[in-house]
């Protein structure tokens, strides 16, 4: 990035390379808030985003945790879907033909209970044509050992490694904020070889209805998302650039121009839009069309060149990991 060199908004280059994943923007949405795709395709022009994450899968169909599964918060969402889907068999039949048939990067979100599970679907899927990546789900606070591996360094490293070693295609980490410090997770994954790191998955939180004296959620706990988090988010992508070089993807609360530029300046290199999706289905082709005219303004011919650019005072950061780690 230059101060003295004028950017165009036309000659801005959109396209972002994270690990061996090439993508033609870095606007994605995130797994769970779009569906399957099909249904938003009257909504959204899909082959303009940069990738789609459908819904996380997992090896056999899952019904989902009690209801309520969703309630409003202050400026946020609490979710406990619980990881309800029809399993990687039916999702390779009813869902990935479509997917596959998109202009765009489908990225799809897989969720094990064991080290073996995650593998023997990476390996399934593996042999399916169309799919750009695999994200990890190590960090769903709703499902009974959801976020496992995404608390533990040493099983998330295990667990990329593994997995990296049953596929061909490019495998990301979607990490909890939900640890002490999320820098030493995602130090584990980058030194298992993770093409990207996607943070943050939810933050652990309850609804109360005071009258009834009860939980308002049917699994008493969920996961918070929306611009509540914006903060926690953004935290975490600078807590963990200053910790790895392998690319990240920031997701919390983002839904204007100016989150995705927090985001590439604290060290995001594409963003996945979620929440906003619920109130805006449109949100993600409205942060397109402006994301030319930002990057231009910040003087900025591509996203890598805005990447970390974040100035931090002369003083060191408490609670930062003193040498980066990884490619
Ligand atoms: O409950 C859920 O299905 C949420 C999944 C997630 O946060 O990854």
């Amino acid at each position: 990035m230059s101060d003295t060199v004028t950017v165009s908004p036309s000659s801005v280059d959109l396209r972002v390379q994270l690990g061996r994943l090439h993508l033609a923007n870095p606007i994605l949405v995130a797994s769970g808030t779009f569906g399957y795709a099909r249904e938003m395709e009257h909504l959204v022009d899909l082959g303009r985003l940069g990738g789609i994450l459908p819904k996380t899968i997992t090896m056999a169909a899952r019904p989902g945790n009690p209801p309520w599964r969703t309630v409003e918060a202050s400026a946020g969402l609490l979710n406990s879907i619980g990881l309800d889907n029809d399993g990687l068999e039916a999702f390779i039949e009813h869902h990935l033909p479509y997917l596959a048939g998109l202009p765009t990067a489908i990225i799809v979100s897989i969720a094990g209970r064991t080290v073996d599970e995650f593998v023997a679907m990476a390996a399934r899927l593996d042999r399916e044509a169309g799919i750009a990546g695999l994200e990890l789900n190590i960090s769903c606070p709703n499902v009974s050992g959801g976020v496992d591996f995404g608390t533990d360094a040493g099983l998330c490293g295990q667990l990329v490694r593994n997995v990296l070693s049953a596929c061909r295609i490019p495998v990301i980490a979607k990490l909890t904020p939900n640890v002490t410090r999320i820098a030493d997770i995602a130090i584990a994954a980058s030194e298992a070889g993770a093409d990207a790191i996607s943070l943050i998955n939810t933050v652990q939180g309850m609804a109360v209805d005071w009258r009834k004296r009860k939980p308002i959620l049917g699994n008493v706990l969920g996961g918070l998302s929306g611009p509540a988090i914006k903060p926690i988010a953004l935290r975490c992508v600078h807590q963990v650039r200053q910790a790895v070089r392998t690319p990240l993807i920031g997701i919390g609360g983002i839904a204007t121009i100016d989150d995705v530029m927090e985001f590439f300046v604290a060290g995001a290199s594409a963003v996945q839009i979620g929440t906003a999706n619920y109130y805006d289905p449109t949100v993600s082709m409205k942060l397109l069309d402006r994301l030319p005219a930002a990057l231009s303004e910040a003087g900025a011919a591509s996203v890598a060149e805005l990447t970390g650019t974040l100035q931090l005072p002369a003083r060191p950061s408490a609670d930062l990991p003193s040498k980066p780690s990884g490619t």
